[in-house]
């Protein structure tokens, strides 16, 4: 095959990532975008296609393949639209917000065509953890602990679209059932009743126990709540695995390195940059979506998976309303 065609909705930060990517691959062409704002259309390098109609661009004849990277509960209508008229689509993580939208989106994939977005599986040190774990050398999961906190700018960004639960923990619940390798079967969680300025009142920070299946358990904290002054600008993030024959543990609080001066700026090993070419766990992700296209690779992360860590941070969000541990819908222990 050829370069794939490919096409954006929602030409938001993520979108732009995405865009950014294609750009720099060679094994991509970007021929359309859309987003609900016409004015999305002058970030667009030169000769993209623009429309403000989804449908009109994920069913284009020339279009392969489509990026959704709408806001979180906005996903299914044009990854159906999409997956109906015979395309490969990524989505961006969560699937979706209900149980329900999940259903109807993995119900829509012929098979193979349906990528997620949870992109720790991209990133080069939880690949590693992955590896350590499923060669058997860190033994079976005992515990775990993870941490994904951003700075309160983005949860006033986020509040009116998502949930904490939907947007953050979801990543680590995905990325802890890949590397434990065995679902999540009951959540508990508190969230603090701290009122932070600038976020509306709800769960803003969380702290979760989990238990999953193997008899493994976990311990979570998420928020997006800390000061934009800590200068944490691409959030603090830990994960812990401890395991029968070993142990691992991961920061990625500063990326590696940490610059003390005026801002907080330092390399981003997420969406970095190296001689001018973008790098990091989007990029790797998007290339591996594109080998499923060109190359019928099995996808990353599918959607039975991506509606699997869907489950646990639903179970979340009940049982920080409720009070009590809730088990995750359709897992058994
Ligand atoms: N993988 C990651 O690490 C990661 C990081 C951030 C966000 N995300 C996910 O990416 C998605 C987008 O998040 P974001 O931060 O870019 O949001 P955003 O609010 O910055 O952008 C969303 C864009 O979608 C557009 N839009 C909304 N409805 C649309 C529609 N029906 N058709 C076309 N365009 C539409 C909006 O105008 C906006 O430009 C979310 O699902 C989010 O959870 C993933």
């Amino acid at each position: 095959m050829e370069k794939v065609n490919c096409a954006v909705v929602g030409l938001g930060w993520m979108g732009r990532i995405r865009v950014a990517a294609l750009g720099n691959s060679g094994a991509a062409r970007l021929v359309a975008a859309c987003d609900l704002d016409p004015e999305a259309a002058a970030s667009l390098p030169e000769g993209v296609r623009f429309s403000t109609d989804a449908t009109e661009i994920v069913t284009s004849g020339d279009v392969d393949a489509v990026f959704v990277s709408t806001p979180d509960g906005l996903h299914k209508e044009p990854v159906i639209a999409a997956l109906r008229a015979g395309k490969y689509v990524f989505c961006e993580k969560p699937v979706a917000t209900t149980l329900a939208d999940a259903d109807e989106m993995v119900n829509a994939d012929p098979g193979g065509r349906l990528v997620v977005g949870h992109s720790l599986r991209a990133d080069s040190r939880y690949l590693a953890v992955h590896r350590q774990a499923s060669t058997g050398v860190l033994g079976p999961a005992v515990h775990t602990i993870t941490r994904r906190n951003w700075p309160v700018s983005e949860g006033r960004r986020q509040q009116r679209q998502t949930t904490l639960a939907l947007y953050l923990a979801v990543h680590d619940f995905d990325m802890l059932q890949w590397i434990v390798g065995s679902p999540i079967v009951e959540v508990s969680g508190v969230a603090s009743r701290t009122p932070v300025p600038g976020l509306d009142d709800g769960a803003n920070s969380i702290v979760a126990t989990l238990r999953f299946a193997n008899g493994c358990v976990g311990a979570h904290e998420t928020s997006w709540a800390v000061p934009d002054q800590a200068g944490l600008d691409q959030g603090d993030h830990a994960f812990s695995y401890v395991g029968v024959k070993g142990s691992a543990y991961l920061t990625e609080r500063d990326h590696g390195v940490v610059v003390y001066g005026s801002g907080s700026q330092f390399p981003d090993a997420l969406n970095g940059e190296v001689f001018g070419v973008q790098t990091g766990m989007y990029v790797n992700e998007v290339e591996r979506f594109l080998a499923t296209v060109r190359e019928g690779l099995p996808p990353l992360v599918t959607g039975e998976e991506a509606r699997g860590a869907l489950a646990a941070a639903l179970a979340l969000e009940e049982s920080i309303w409720t009070g009590r541990p809730t088990a995750v819908a359709g897992v058994h222990a």
